[in-house]
């Protein structure tokens, strides 16, 4: 059977920066750099500019990630979007994305809906998609716009300091003659934490989906449970971990590099060190991005490439959790 590789990788942040100090000068949020710093490791975040949609992001980083592996887009046949922040409620990104990027070539578009897991959700569907030869070669994209849904007054401050915008977009397609690609993946949910990380407001299992007096509870605004949500991440993401590895009958030593979802540092140290995996096979975004919920993934992947870090046939292990709750993990050669 034909197996898969990731042939590039792109990424977009916009340009308008958020420190954290221009957090600690929101008065009503009741924070600081040194709380956000300490608690979260982020240091700095980007914002969207007035008007400056997901799909904007996304069509900037598939650019690159299509371009960075030396194709056209009229070599991509499929487009899988994860995003949990969608410009609409319906219809999905994928398609305002096809529109942009490939206009008259009404390729299939397909929006995923596993929030923080969503990368490594739509990059196992893609890899099946690849090795069954339906495609040939599919354009994966994360992207969030988190800030016009944050709460900036006290009552949001443990939610809203931790996300930022961006994308992050690969290009899969079948791997070369003998490079074993992609080897493994491990995908669960579990529905009965759902409401532990949440945004109620607006939906359709309200009539009406939004209210004057629901906006003014702020019940649109995103809901954690922060230190739960915490305890399940570290919990679940190293038994994910350990899960792929056994698929794929490979030891943690064996491992190269570990690109963690990035939502606290300290989750990814606790999950690191767990693991046994030394901190410099670890790379982390979350000081420069914040948590950019399903284009995380990929823009990790891609400071590993700037870092020079990633090598052809590394050994490489994904893992992700979040809202849903969701959690995975895939294991692939470089
Ligand atoms: C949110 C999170 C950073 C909070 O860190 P924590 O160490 O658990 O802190 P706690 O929630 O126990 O709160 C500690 C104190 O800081 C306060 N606090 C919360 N947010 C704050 C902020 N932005 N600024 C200042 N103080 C804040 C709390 O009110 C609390 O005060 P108290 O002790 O007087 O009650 C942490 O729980 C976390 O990262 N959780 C996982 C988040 C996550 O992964 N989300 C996305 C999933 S993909």
């Amino acid at each position: 059977m034909r197996r898969t590789k990731i042939l590039g990788v792109g990424m977009y942040l916009p340009e308008r920066e958020i420190t954290n100090q221009d957090l600690e000068a929101m008065e009503e949020l009741q924070t600081s750099d040194e709380w956000i710093r300490q608690r979260t490791g982020i240091l700095t975040r980007r914002f969207a500019s007035e008007g400056q949609s997901g799909t904007d992001l996304a069509v900037e980083a598939s650019k690159e990630a299509i371009e960075n592996a030396g194709l056209s887009p009229d070599d991509i046949d499929f487009i899988i979007y994860a995003t949990l922040s969608p410009d609409y409620f319906f219809p999905g990104n994928g398609c305002f994305l096809q529109d942009r990027l490939f206009g008259d070539r009404t390729i299939g578009a397909l929006d995923v809906r596993t929030q923080c897991s969503g990368f490594i959700y739509s990059l196992s569907l893609a890899d099946s998609l690849i090795k069954t030869g339906q495609y040939e070669r599919i354009l994966i994209v994360g992207a969030e716009i988190h800030s016009t849904a944050l709460d900036f007054t006290f009552a949001g401050r443990d939610v809203t300091v931790l996300f930022g915008d961006g994308a992050g977009a690969v290009v899969v397609g079948p791997a070369p003659e003998g490079h074993s690609g992609i080897l493994a993946h491990a995908l669960h949910s579990e529905g009965k934490y759902a409401k532990e990380l949440w945004t109620e407001y607006p939906a359709s299992a309200h009539n009406p989906r939004v209210s004057h007096e629901v906006l003014d509870q702020g019940r649109h605004y995103p809901q954690m449970n922060g230190r739960m949500v915490f305890k399940h991440a570290v919990t679940r993401m190293v038994e994910v971990s350990h899960e792929v590895l056994a698929k794929a009958g490979k030891r943690v030593e064996e491992v190269d590099l570990l690109l963690p979802h990035q939502a606290n540092i300290r989750i990814n140290q606790m999950v690191a060190s767990h693991l046994g995996i030394p901190e410099d096979s670890v790379v982390n975004t979350i000081s420069w991005t914040g948590n950019t919920t399903a284009a995380t993934i990929p823009i990790c992947m891609y400071e590993a490439l700037r870092q020079k870090k990633l090598k052809e046939n590394d050994l490489v292990l994904l893992t992700a959790f979040g809202a849903g709750f969701t959690w995975a993990a895939s294991l692939l050669h470089w």
